[in-house]
């Protein structure tokens, strides 16, 4: 983060109480929620009897750090307290998706049906022989299909692992090898801005040479033609077609895995974080209910892709199984216009928004004519997820999308967390534009010194959770030695979430940013390492290093220096070889805004890359701007300076 931002964070004091009329009917009115919170065994159990059990849990919380298992024997089926529990009653009746195409082709789905879908897809997957525990990757867009796969995966056991339809072919196949996925559901394309993506084109792609996955179930969506595999892929619809619509839930373990979902780290190869049945559950469902102040005639939009964790924790589990209508759009919010958003708003009458910083600050930069000719009194709750938010892009949240009168949730956490950790309870806390505000009942998180203990209050130091929580990520898959140092490395039994942070006076907390080699565009977690390694990876490139630099929209962009091998003269045109090369290797998402290339990278005494050197470079700070830095001398200066 710049230093000037930083200021004008740190200097930041506006305070928005909440609103009488707000506060007055809101799910959580009262502190005393808090208190209840301080004894926190208790306060998760109270949690966990919300959800139906099919056996209860022996031992609310086994704690052998950094191993922990919640609702200890307790057995239930998260499909079934997404959809069955709701079909005793009028809710069987009532709206669960709201799904808006691209096109402007709707589809409205209630929990009967939804039900019936997934059941009868969950019946397409055994008769193809996936099985409990089985492993099935899911590359779909934004449609009905992605969330009707995972409840059928989560239905029979079988631990789903969704690959965010933007990601190259090669990440694709990375991960599906990682997780030994005996299935892949994808569809023939997605569409973006009117074009296409071959998404079929790609999982094939991703297959060649893997012998672990014995059927891909295909998806028709933009009606492109693909190639079936004899014996390997199968219609969806033509499968859907022969399958009943019965299907018991499985009762799974609490511990039994529910989903991988691959995040990156500091290394170059992304993790597969793990998260299980029970706790996840009772973590997501009751975020969601407290902090979307959520009342049954709700309607709720969250803009996220299932690809992410804000996905299936907001989009899928939590929402689900409070029995809430969910909206979910496919496209752009520039497709066709920039009013699409309020567009949707207006049209489903939406009463709770939940998007991201980088959203909001590009409706900024379009201006408020947008949503200013949209009605919007609908909306009642706003949140933002994903990275800091700059006060600025909270006011004109606040202002021009909720009117001054929606209370804004400002809402930290991470797929490893899997629920919401940090935010606001709307009815009770006061806000501060750019704060996450406190830590939600029964979450002890702290801000501690590299020694671990916390700072004083209005000091600054690394994010510390200090005790378990339900939904916490039980490992990363296959490599338990990297689950317990990357997490749990620096301070015994405490989780370390590699973001920096201050608390001010009052308790609240103001994140900083990453201080590990992870950056953050557009809300996006990337690894600078995969960058790199994408980028040796081209047969000219000897040497690279990518830093994060500030970017107004996206937060922080990709820069990348470039050394190429000897002999490889230095052209302009290789700048979008490189970065194209990086897309097809990763997804778009991590084509570096800039690369510059250098003779050499500069590093200290003990071959450590100097990063903030390459920062200041970028933002251009130390060098002015400029593309090429060729000039040994230059960078040796500047080296120079760096190391007093
Ligand atoms: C950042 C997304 C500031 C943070 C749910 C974290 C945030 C990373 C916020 C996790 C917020 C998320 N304020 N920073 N409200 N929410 N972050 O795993 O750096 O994609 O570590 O999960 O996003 O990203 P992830």
């Amino acid at each position: 983060m710049l230093e000037s931002n930083l200021e004008a964070l740190l200097n930041e004091n506006r305070e928005f109480a909440p609103q009488e009329t707000f506060r007055k009917s809101a799910v959580i009115q009262s502190d005393a929620i808090y208190d209840q919170g301080h004894n926190h065994l208790a306060f998760w159990e109270e949690q966990a009897n919300t959800l139906n059990w099919f056996s209860p849990w022996e031992k609310t919380l086994e704690w052998n750090a950094p191993h922990a298992k919640w609702f200890v024997d307790g057995k239930l089926n998260a499909s079934y307290n997404c959809l069955d529990r709701h079909l005793s009653d009028w809710h069987r009746n009532k709206a669960a998706l709201v799904f808006e195409g691209e096109n402007g082709d709707s589809r409205v789905l209630t929990y009967q049906d939804l039900h019936r879908e997934v059941c009868k897809f969950a019946n397409v997957l055994k008769a193809n022989g996936v099985e409990k525990g089985d492993r099935v990757t899911i590359y779909l867009p934004m449609i009905p299909e992605a969330v009707i796969s995972m409840l059928a995966c989560a239905r029979i056991g079988a631990p789903h692992s969704v690959v965010f339809g933007g990601f190259s072919y090669d990440s694709l196949r990375d991960r599906v090898i990682d997780a030994q996925a005996k299935a892949i559901i994808t569809s023939d394309g997605s569409f973006r801005r009117g074009n296409t993506i071959p998404l079929k084109d790609n999982a094939d792609a991703a297959l060649e040479g893997v012998d672990c996955v014995n059927h891909v179930f295909v998806i028709q969506r933009t009606h492109q033609p693909v190639q079936m595999k004899e014996g390997r892929d199968l219609w969806y619809h033509e499968e859907m077609q022969k399958a009943s619509s019965v299907c018991p839930a499985e009762p799974m373990d609490a511990e039994d895995m529910l989903f991988i979902l691959y995040t990156s780290g500091t290394t170059g190869k992304p993790k597969g974080v793990v998260h299980t049945t029970g706790g996840y559950m009772v973590g997501v469902s009751s975020t969601h209910r407290m902090v979307f102040d959520l009342k049954e005639e709700d309607v709720y939009w969250c803009t996220a892709d299932v690809g992410w964790v804000t996905g299936h924790s907001y989009i899928v589990y939590g929402p689900l199984a409070n029995g809430a209508t969910v909206v979910m759009y496919e496209g752009s919010p520039d497709y066709p216009q920039r009013d699409r958003f309020w567009e949707i708003v207006e049209k489903y009458r939406v009463s709770i928004l939940y998007t991201a910083p980088t959203a909001i600050r590009t409706f900024m930069k379009w201006g408020p004519q947008y949503p200013q000719s949209r009605d919007l009194s609908s909306l009642r709750l706003l949140g933002t997820v994903g990275e800091p938010i700059n006060p600025e892009a909270w006011m004109w949240y606040y202002k021009y999308i909720g009117g001054e009168r929606c209370p804004i949730v400002d809402t930290w956490w991470q797929t490893e967390t899997g629920m919401i950790m940090m935010t606001p309870l709307p009815g009770i806390t006061s806000l501060k534009p750019g704060s996450c505000t406190t830590p939600f009942p029964g979450v002890k998180i702290e801000v501690v010194d590299s020694n671990g203990q916390s700072v004083p209050k209005g000091s600054g130091g690394y994010l510390a959770i200090k005790e378990p929580w339900p939904a916490m990520l039980r490992g990363v898959y296959g490599d338990n030695e990297r689950f317990e140092k990357t997490y749990f490395g620096n301070w015994p039994g405490v989780y370390f979430p590699g973001d920096g942070a201050k608390w001010d006076k009052d308790g609240y907390f103001w994140i900083m940013g990453r201080v590990d080699d992870v950056i953050n565009v557009s809300g996006h977690r990337i690894g600078t390492m995969e960058v790199e390694s994408a980028l040796v990876d081209h047969p000219s490139v000897a040497e690279a290093a990518c830093i994060g630099k500030h970017h107004e929209i996206k937060g922080q962009a990709l820069a990348a220096f470039v050394t190429l091998k000897e002999g490889i003269e230095v052209s302009p045109h290789f700048v979008n070889i490189l970065k194209k090369h990086v897309a097809q290797k990763i997804g778009a998402l991590a084509r570096p805004d800039d690369i510059f290339f250098t003779a050499e990278l500069p590093k200290t005494r003990s071959g450590k890359i100097m990063r903030r050197l390459l920062r200041d470079i970028a933002e251009g700070r130390a060098i002015g701007d400029t593309t090429t830095l060729s000039d040994v001398s230059v960078i040796n200066m500047l080296k120079a300076s760096y190391q007093e």
